[in-house]
């Protein structure tokens, strides 16, 4: 996971993955986070706690340019102050009732959330491109071992049946959340060979893991 001194960055969802107007859960290792993308395409992040009664703001939905939660409606700016109360129509949230928000950053495909304060911003994938996320019940070194290949400074592994293909993994609790990449210029028939590679190296792992136990 890309990191400096201040803080680190975690990749968290495909940008293909996170459609106008939705939120989704998601995980850094800071805890669980309502990610969403507000009408006009910003993506935000915020805990995944309702300030009100603690519903899962992953479980709202987004109206406009604000991220309101399903239990009483109450709806928040990606800045994380309460912009509306439905039971008070009139009244103008105190700026108190805040939800904590996270730094978000999209890039290449992907969106990746701060954890801290980063220095630096998130890594950039170069000539690689991101083609899916794969959830796998193994840790990052029984994927490296099913891979063939080491996390390196840029936080990718490479595959050693295929050398146009990278894995970014991010560790989430209990499992391992990977981004499929290939070099941009791959055509369709690749990026499907990519794909199945990728759950070969699954499968690999989860056995390995499995037996390790
Ligand atoms: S719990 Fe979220 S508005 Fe009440």
């Amino acid at each position: 996971m890309p990191s400096d001194t201040a803080g680190s960055w975690t990749p968290v969802a495909l940008s293909a993955d996170l459609p106008l107007a939705t939120v989704i859960p998601a995980w850094t290792p800071a805890g669980s986070i309502a990610l969403w993308r507000s009408q006009s395409g910003r993506a935000s992040a915020s805990s995944d706690r309702c300030p009100h009664r603690g519903m899962r703001l992953s479980h709202g939905f987004v109206r406009g340019e604000a991220l309101s939660c399903i239990y009483h409606g109450w709806s928040y700016s990606p800045a994380g102050g309460c912009v509306r109360i439905p039971a008070h129509p009139d009244l103008v949230p105190p700026e108190t009732i805040r939800v904590a928000v996270q730094r978000v950053e999209e890039s290449d495909g992907i969106v990746w959330v701060a954890v801290g304060e980063p220095a630096l911003p998130p890594p950039r994938l170069g000539h690689l491109v991101p083609i899916r996320s794969l959830t796998l019940n193994a840790d990052i070194a029984a994927i490296e071992a099913a891979a063939g290949g080491k996390v390196d400074a840029d936080g990718l592994i490479r595959v050693a049946d295929c050398p146009w293909m990278r894995l970014l993994p991010t560790a989430q609790t209990g499992c391992t959340l990977i981004y499929v990449l290939v070099e941009q210029d791959r055509n369709v028939a690749d990026r499907i060979t990519a794909s199945r590679i990728a759950e070969a190296v699954r499968r690999r792992a989860e056995t390995r893991q499995k037996d390790a136990a």
